[in-house]
């Protein structure tokens, strides 16, 4: 159990057919409720935190705590950097011990981003650690500051880009989008089914926040093992918390972020079937 490397919670998760949640968390209580969800239920977790949002968590504070926290855990736990932007960054989350680095080039045409991604897997190699990278653009954005249109990713370039970079895993876009979504989120399953059938790695699905049991079961049924869920994570303790204010002392407020956390945390794993797997 313990920190574990990313691919190794994914490769189990692809030799049984489920889906594992990739948590984003942004202080000490979302840590310790999203490492009591998985500890509660069995799962295997994996824990996030995305470059754009280190301006309220600061990485030399937020990540030993995360790597702590997974250490601690008697489940299997890899610490991912989630969307790194920039080497300096992804060095820093290494050298803290993350497990697991995404590189986000995905906005650069095909071939800058395979040589970029390249330049990452490299470095990460290096500490040992499993790398993701992109492929097509998610709508939204992680932080919600632009509105990214969707672009599909497409099956030639996704094997293309897989081979090349010789990445660990894979994030596409088949009509997925960060934040909530304006209507149902339609999403291309038959993209995602070619695209499964020609790339080997797991794939990733990010955007997770408002997508359906159903969608999340068929994207699990072609190949997605691993769903970044941040917004509704935080929104459920935004609305758990102002539901149980005012608060007459702080660490009932405390206890509450932690509650919410582990409540959403919980309902996406078992969305995921990745209950009872550890
Ligand atoms: P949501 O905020 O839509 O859940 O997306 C999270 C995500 O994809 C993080 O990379």
């Amino acid at each position: 159990m313990t920190l574990v490397k990313m691919k190794e919670i994914l490769a189990h998760a692809e030799e049984n057919n489920y889906g594992v949640g990739a948590f984003s968390v942004a202080n000490m209580e979302m840590v310790i409720g999203a490492v009591r969800a998985a500890e509660e239920l069995r799962s295997p977790l994996i824990l996030q935190i995305a470059e754009v949002r280190l301006k309220h968590s600061p990485l030399h504070l937020i990540g030993p705590l995360m790597v702590a926290a997974a250490k601690k855990a008697n489940v299997p736990v890899a610490v991912h950097f989630d969307h790194g932007l920039t080497a300096g960054k992804i060095r820093e989350a290494l050298e803290i011990g993350f497990s697991s680095i995404m590189y986000d080039s995905s906005h650069h045409p095909l071939e800058k981003n395979i040589a970029e991604t390249k330049k990452m897997v490299k470095l990460a190699c290096g500490y040992g650690a499993t790398v993701e990278a992109e492929i097509g653009q998610v709508g939204g954005s992680e932080d919600g500051s632009v509105d990214m249109e969707i672009l599909l990713t497409s099956t030639e370039e996704a094997k293309r880009f897989a081979l090349e970079t010789e990445i660990d895993a894979l994030a596409i876009a088949i009509g997925n989008a960060h934040g909530m979504y304006k209507g149902k989120p339609q999403l291309r399953m038959d993209r995602l089914s070619e695209i499964n059938d020609v790339v080997s790695i797991p794939l990733v699905l990010h955007g997770g926040s408002g997508i359906s049991e159903e969608d999340f079961r068929a994207c699990i049924k072609y190949g997605i093992r691993k769903i970044n869920v941040a917004t509704a994570t935080f929104n459920h303790v935004v609305q758990m918390v102002n539901g149980q204010a005012p608060f007459n002392q702080y660490f009932s407020y405390h206890e509450s972020v932690i509650e919410a956390a582990t409540e959403n945390i919980k309902r996406h794993m078992h969305m995921f079937e990745s209950v009872g797997r550890v």
